[in-house]
């Protein structure tokens, strides 16, 4: 995943963790909810960029905070739209569905842009699996917006897609073609077929469970598209293996801070009271990237580039581990 385009946001736009009132929740199928919030002092929403995210504070002590993406093209917003899957296993979107009705205030952080458009695309592929088709509708819709070029790939089980009737709306605009798969090889398929007709100048985008976003890396580096031109963003991550024991070095203090197997750098670190901001914890996010002075570093997460993770200056403490790890903390 590549961020191209900067915040471009006015200095009065609030982005900072603020309340907001629920205005609707819809049950788009059996587990995913569309969240509809507005700022709850009056303001109007500020605009974002497409495949932009919101952090929403989660659980009845607001401790967790979860990111999601925005459904809407972001440019003039009259609402924050989001759409939740419950993942069934008790954590913040689980409590967003049993918890979170009309009415209600919840605090929440953004926009945030992670995966916007590249500014000079001239055409676009867009594809999305299952829940992952949040961000792609966004780009979709602003795509449709702005009398552009998509073609859109939504891999989906019959029966549980949220956001079908908006992609094939927006298919009927000129320039939006949308293709709909349900099993495996045929995603494969037509993800092959698509890579291999895209005009000159376009810029891919995809979104969903870590099986079609390998695929999809893997079928376009296959098929020649430069890695620049192929854009992904990652909702979730597997559990990373304990990994070996190692030691930091924080360079402000000195402080060595040890980190057994199975625990993080994060977790080591705000153990020994430096604080990291974090989001995901599941190297997907980006938000715990921490600068490194020298060590050998392990790089685990789904965010920095080749040449970031060449340079060696930085990491990802929430999953990277490493040796001799001096952090510029
Ligand atoms: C950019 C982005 C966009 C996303 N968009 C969507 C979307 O549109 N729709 C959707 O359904 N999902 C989306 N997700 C995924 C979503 O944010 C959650 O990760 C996912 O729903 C899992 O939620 P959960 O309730 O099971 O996880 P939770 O258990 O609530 O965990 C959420 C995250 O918080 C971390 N965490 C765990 N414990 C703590 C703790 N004590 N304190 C703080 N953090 C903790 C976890 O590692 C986890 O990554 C998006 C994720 C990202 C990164
Ligand atoms: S907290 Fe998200 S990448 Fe580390």
């Amino acid at each position: 995943m590549t961020a191209v385009l900067g915040a471009h946001l006015h200095g009065g736009y609030a982005t900072a963790t603020r309340p907001m009132r629920v205005v609707a929740v819809d049950a788009l199928t059996a587990e995913i909810s569309h969240f509809r919030f507005v700022p709850a002092d009056g303001t109007p929403p500020t605009p974002y960029q497409p495949g932009s995210h919101l952090i929403v504070s989660t659980g009845a002590d607001g401790v967790r905070r979860n990111a999601y993406s925005l459904t809407g093209d972001g440019l003039l917003p009259t609402s924050y739209d989001i759409s939740v899957l419950r993942r069934g296993a008790g954590g913040g979107s689980d409590w967003l569905h049993d918890n979170v009705s009309t009415g209600d205030l919840v605090d929440v952080e953004g926009p945030r842009s992670m995966f916007a458009p590249v500014l000079d695309q001239r055409n676009a592929l867009l594809v999305a699996g299952g829940i992952g088709v949040t961000p792609v509708l966004s780009h979709a819709r602003a795509i449709a917006r702005d009398g552009g070029c998509a073609d859109v790939v939504y891999s989906y089980r019959p029966g549980h897609a949220a956001h079908l009737d908006d992609l094939r709306a927006l298919a009927r605009c000129p320039g939006i073609t949308l293709h709909e798969t349900h099993r495996v090889d045929a995603t494969v398929e037509t993800l092959i077929e698509r890579l291999a007709c895209q005009p000159l100048g376009t810029h891919a985008y995809a979104c969903g469970p870590a099986p079609l976003l390998d695929a999809y890396q893997a079928l376009a580096s296959e098929a020649g598209w430069p890695a620049a031109r192929v854009h992904l963003e990652r909702f979730t991550a597997p559990e990373p293996d304990p990994g070996d024991p190692f030691t930091a070095t924080v360079s402000s203090t000195g402080a060595k801070v040890e980190v057994p197997a199975g625990v993080s750098l994060l977790q080591a670190l705000a153990d020994h009271g430096v604080a990291v901001p974090n989001l995901c914890r599941q190297g997907v996010c980006g938000e715990c990237r921490i600068p490194v002075r020298s060590g050998t570093i392990t790089h685990r997460d789904f965010v920095l580039t080749e040449a970031e993770r060449a340079a060696g200056n930085s990491m990802l403490c929430c999953v990277s581990r490493g040796v001799d790890i001096e952090v510029d903390l």
